[in-house]
């Protein structure tokens, strides 16, 4: 559901050498992070995600410039502007996210609390939507 998601704060520790940000599964992330990916290499108007997990918990964090995180739970749209790395949003399973409107130099680091599984997704919008209706 989009009232689960919530944008959150990193840990950051800056001084003059720059700073560091860190995160600990279960304690700045609410899950045991079992995979990390991440998107780079975005053209100007690429769309990314466009699926929703069936289980899949995730956070999505943007290490380098900007995108918009476009969440959708069948009720309600929300959009998000990731812009900065110690910034988390926190996608609980279920919500439909589109990612777009990426910067150039974007980096979308995701951590997520399960391995990869196809299974687990819905790639299909309109699948998507009827398996809202099912519930
Ligand atoms: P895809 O799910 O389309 O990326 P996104 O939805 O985040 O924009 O992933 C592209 C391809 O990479 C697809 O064939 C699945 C594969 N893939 C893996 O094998 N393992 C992974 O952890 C991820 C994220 C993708």
């Amino acid at each position: 559901m989009l009232k689960d998601c919530y944008l959150f704060s990193l840990p950051q520790i800056t001084d003059t050498r720059g700073s560091v940000t860190f995160m600990e599964g279960q304690r700045h992330i609410p899950f045991d992070i079992k995979r990390v990916y991440y998107l780079y290499g975005m053209q100007e108007n690429t769309q990314r995600g466009a699926h929703a997990h069936k289980k899949l918990k995730q956070v999505l964090i943007a290490l380098s410039g900007r995108f918009t995180v476009k969440l959708d739970d069948g009720k309600e749209i929300k959009e998000y502007t990731l812009s900065h790395p110690s910034e988390g949003l926190y996608v609980a399973p279920g919500v439909w996210r589109e990612l777009q409107d990426f910067s150039s130099h974007a980096i979308c680091l995701a951590l997520t609390s399960e391995l990869y599984d196809e299974e687990d997704y819905f790639r299909d919008y309109a699948a998507y939507r009827a398996s809202l209706e099912k519930r």
